[in-house]
């Protein structure tokens, strides 16, 4: 799904520290997902307009995040505040990182550029991290797995898998045509599902990664 279409899941929350930032893709598009240090998250377009440099790559300080190349300084709203080689000026409204409406919910951090785009909704007021996991295959061929594992949808890339007596929460990121992320929190409170569970539940999705992964018969025919 593109970030046109709907609340794309970019990240775990748990991965993004406060000041702190980092690249990710959808469906091709390098995106920054970086948390500022009163513990907001945002995410934007990953190229500096100054000469494209990765913002991923950047520094975050306070509330605005300064580029490596040549430490042009932007505010939250990706707006260009200073120019370290020119200290004085006033900085033009055009030099502006394109940005994309983020929150944060069940411990995924979500991004979309449609306001009327509607977000997976569960009965769960709490969630636990467990981890990404990134598939080398197509988003499709990840979604089906997960299916025939007994997921069903929320949205067309979020799902619901109860296994046992708890339930996952998958969101799945298009990376490419053949990488998907899926990010994986356990519905319920860290109080009960951190630790043995949070570990139970991360080795799980790294087996399942590693079963899709294996060339299947039509391949090796
Ligand atoms: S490329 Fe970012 S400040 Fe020059």
């Amino acid at each position: 799904m593109k970030l046109s279409e709907g609340w794309v899941p970019v990240a775990l929350s748990s991965s993004i520290e406060a000041g702190t930032s980092a690249g990710a893709i959808v469906q091709g598009s390098e995106i920054v997902v970086w948390r500022d240090s009163s513990g907001k998250v945002h995410v934007w377009e990953d190229r500096c307009p100054h000469r494209g440099m990765r913002m991923s790559f950047g520094f975050v300080r306070g509330d605005h995040i300064a580029c490596l190349y040549h430490g042009w300084q932007y505010d939250t709203a990706g707006q260009c505040r200073y120019i370290p080689a020119h200290p004085t000026l006033d900085v033009p409204q055009t030099i502006k990182v394109p940005t994309y409406l983020a929150q944060e919910k069940y411990g995924i951090v979500w991004a979309t550029t449609d306001e009327a785009s509607v977000m997976p909704n569960t009965d769960a007021l709490e969630a636990t991290p467990v981890r990404s996991v990134f598939v080398d295959r197509s988003v499709d061929d990840v979604r089906d797995a997960f299916v025939h594992a007994g997921m069903t949808a929320l949205t067309a890339e979020t799902g619901r898998l109860a296994l046992g007596d708890d339930i996952l929460l998958i969101g799945l990121q298009e990376m490419r045509d053949t990488k998907t992320a899926a990010h994986i929190v356990i519905l319920g409170t860290p109080a009960i599902y951190a630790g043995a569970k949070q570990k139970h539940y991360a080795q799980w999705a790294e087996r399942f990664r590693y079963g899709l992964e294996q060339p299947r018969t039509a391949e090796v025919a």
